[in-house]
Parts: C-alpha cells; structure tokens; sequence
C-alpha cells in the first residue's frame, strides 16, 4: 500500500453525538475520523439550533427495537441525570420546554463544543475531511483505509467503533457505512425506514391550510400521541404526526382525534338544548380554527341550527371528529427524517457494551444500531447512553 501505515488503541468513525460521547471517555491513544468539515453536525442543527439533548422522562418503552429490553442497560447506566450534570458542569445553562424535553437556553454549538472539550481532555485526536475507503480485519486487528487531504493513511486498531449514524438527511453527510461494515463483519440488518418525519398525500389536499396547527391524538399501530398536528402544503407534520410516523406502515390508515379530551357529542347536545338557533359551524368554530371548520367533511350544512340536528346526527358528525381516517401515500423520507428506524440488529451486539458477539473489539453505537427514540431528546440520551457504555468498556 502507498501511503503512511500508523496504530493506535481505539479508532472510532464518525465524530457526531455518539462518537464523540465514545471517545470522551475510552481511555488514550484514540483517533475519531470524520468526512465532514466540523464535528457534530446534527446537534447544531438539533432543536431549531438550540438542541434538545435529553428529557427528564427517558424510560424504555420510548424507544423502538426489535428488542425493546435492549436499551435499558446502556440508558440506566448513564442517564440524563448524568448529562445534565455534565452540562451544567461546562456552565451551559437549560430550560425544560415541554413534556420533560431539555433545551439549551442560548445555543446548541455549546454541546458540541462541549464533547469537544470533553474528547481533547482525554486527549483523543479529531481528524475531520477523512474518507473511509476500506475496512479489514485480520489477527485480531482492524485496518482502516483513510484517504486525508489526497494522502492514503492506514490506521491499525485492535478496537473500531462504528458511530457514523443513520441515513436520514443525506445533504449532512449521512451515509450507510456503519450498516456496510457491520453486513461485512457478518451482523445482520432490521430493515431501515424514515422516521419522526412528515407524511405526503396525493393531490396536496391540505394545502389549503398550510400552517394550521390544532392539539390533536393521533394514533397509528396500536400508539396514539396527543400533541400538536401541523397542515403542510405538502401533507402532516407537526410533533403528533413525527411521533407517529415511527409507527406507521404503507398503505394503512392514519387516525386523528381533534378534540382529544373533549366530548363532542356531548358539548353539541348541551348547546343545543342552550342556544339551539347557533349554527353549527359558530359553534365548531369555538372549538377549532375556523378555517379548518370550513375544511372538513362535516356532511352537515355548516349553517345548520343546532335544534335542527338530532341526537343521531350529532353523535355521527362528532364521531367524524374524533375519528378522521387519513390514509397518508408515503412520508417526505431521509430528505427531512430526523432518524433513522432500523439499523444494525441487537441480537448480535452485547447490550452492556455495545461489542459484537462475534467480532471482538467491533462497537457499534448511535442511531446505527437498531434503537429509535421518541421525538424529545430520546435520540440523543441513546446516542451518550450507548457512546458512554461502549467507551467505557473499551
Ligand atoms: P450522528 O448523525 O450525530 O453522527 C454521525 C457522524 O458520522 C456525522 O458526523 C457524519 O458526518 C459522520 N459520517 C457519516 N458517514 C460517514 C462516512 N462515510 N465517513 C466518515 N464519517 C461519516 N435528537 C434529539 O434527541 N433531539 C433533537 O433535538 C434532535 N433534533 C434533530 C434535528 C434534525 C434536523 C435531525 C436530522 C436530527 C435530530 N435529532 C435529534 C436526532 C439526532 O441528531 C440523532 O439521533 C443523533 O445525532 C445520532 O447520533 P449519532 O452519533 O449516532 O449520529
């Protein structure tokens, strides 16, 4: 091979939120190799730049698995109580904003120069601009063909971490190469698909009411997520319909209660017997925003008087709101994706330590390996929680 030859102790590929989070804390002597210009990309983007780095309610069951006990060991062992003290320990000062979501109260660069800080204290080297153009390994070593500045480095290792995260939005960076070396070293694959993104319809149908936003439930297989839903031009978005994109298949239906919490049946009689010359649609209209009542397919004259409906009709028209059946045509994909479902199978991974059953000295960590969390700072805490377990047993 042309090129400088040099070793190390630890190599990790990809210097985002888990690697770097890895590296902090894997002893000496480690290289992180990165194709980007800056480490962390995504974190500074995260959270609408202020970064949603944990929630104060991880539990397990908010994350999605094939195996869903698989996470519990990383995420108890380090948890988000450990990572807001390492924040608060940089002086980066936080706010909770909703549902136990933190965020940082000026920006999120601070977490990145955090890890940074973090990484250089446990004098870990950063090579940023680095291609990875091939991996081998032989006698219980790991060669990793590097390509920096036009120059061909290989670096030999007894340990690889494969941090390189998932596929969801490619115009960062995003790449399989975690996924391809792992499918070389013989570890199997959970199907990979977009998630906490927003669904498309054919037709563009509610374009009309592009930045609407209501509280709603929405519910697909068997979840149902009451938060805000958002009317794109293009379809859905919004945190309930994110949450739930995670859950839903092709093909099947989507169901959106908008008044969760509120019976409208109930609510309708009531006035009917109160004021039962108001229209319907005056009265709709006290509950959601008028444009989306002048929307939906009430199949009642929106100027109806209330006395004019009967027990029956009321309790159909309500059950339309409570169980308006969408059936989305797809979702807008990695291109807007903020993770990616799938990944890298935890059956051949030790949950303690993130190391392959069957190659020694191979980690895999991050949004690479099949764990998802729920939108809210999830995907981060397993990004740390899995970086930390497998920097600590290296
Ligand atoms: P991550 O993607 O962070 O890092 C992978 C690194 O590998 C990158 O630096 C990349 O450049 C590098 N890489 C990839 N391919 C490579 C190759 N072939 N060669 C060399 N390097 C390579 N989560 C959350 O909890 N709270 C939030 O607020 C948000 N917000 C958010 C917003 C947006 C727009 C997105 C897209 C995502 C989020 N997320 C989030 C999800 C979160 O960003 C994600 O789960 C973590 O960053 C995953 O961390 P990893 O370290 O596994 O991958």
């Amino acid at each position: 091979m042309a090129g400088r030859q040099m070793q190390c102790r630890v190599l990790i590929l990809g210097a985002g939120a888990a690697g770097m989070m890895a590296a902090a804390h894997a002893g000496p002597d480690v290289i992180v190799v990165d194709h980007a210009k800056s480490p962390g990309e995504k974190i500074r983007i995260s959270g609408g730049g202020r970064c949603n780095f944990t929630n104060l309610e991880i539990e397990p069951h908010k994350f999605l698995s094939q195996n869903p006990h698989f996470c519990k060991s990383a995420l108890s062992r380090y948890t988000q109580w450990d990572f807001v003290e390492l924040v608060s320990r940089h002086g980066i000062s936080w706010h909770e904003k909703t549902l136990g979501q933190l965020f940082c109260d000026e920006k999120a660069t601070q977490i990145v120069a955090m890890l940074r800080a973090e990484m250089e204290k446990a004098g870990a080297r950063l090579w940023l601009q680095t291609q990875v153009q091939e991996v081998t390994h032989a006698d219980g070593r790991f060669r990793v063909r590097l390509d920096r500045d036009g120059q061909t480095v290989e670096v030999v290792s007894p340990v690889l971490v494969l941090a390189t995260g998932g596929k969801s939005i490619p115009k960062m960076g995003a790449t399989g190469l975690a996924y391809d070396v792992a499918r070389q070293f013989g570890h199997q694959m959970v199907e990979t698909r977009p998630a906490l993104v927003p669904f498309t319809f054919d037709g563009q149908p509610f374009a009309p009411l592009a930045g609407v936003s209501v509280p709603a439930r929405v519910s697909a297989g068997g979840t149902s997520f009451d938060e805000a839903l958002l009317f794109t031009h293009r379809g859905l978005s919004g945190p309930s319909v994110l949450q739930i994109s995670s859950y839903w298949r092709e093909g099947e239906n989507v169901c959106v209660d908008l008044l969760p919490g509120t019976d409208l049946a109930a609510v309708l009689k009531a006035k009917r017997q109160e004021a039962g010359r108001r229209a319907l649609s005056t009265e709709l209209s006290a509950l959601l925003p008028s444009k989306l009542v002048g929307f939906l397919p009430l199949e009642e004259p929106a100027s109806i008087n209330l006395a004019d409906l009967s027990d029956k009709r009321i309790d159909a028209l309500a059950d339309r709101l409570h169980r308006w059946l969408l059936k989305p045509t797809g979702t807008e994909g990695y291109r807007t994706a903020e993770v990616t479902l799938g990944g890298i199978s935890t059956e051949g991974l030790d949950s303690k330590t993130l190391m392959s059953k069957h190659l020694p000295g191979l980690y895999t960590i991050g949004e690479a390996v099949d764990v998802t969390g729920w939108l809210g700072g999830y995907n981060f805490q397993w990004a740390w929680s899995s970086g930390v377990a497998a920097g600590q047993a290296i």
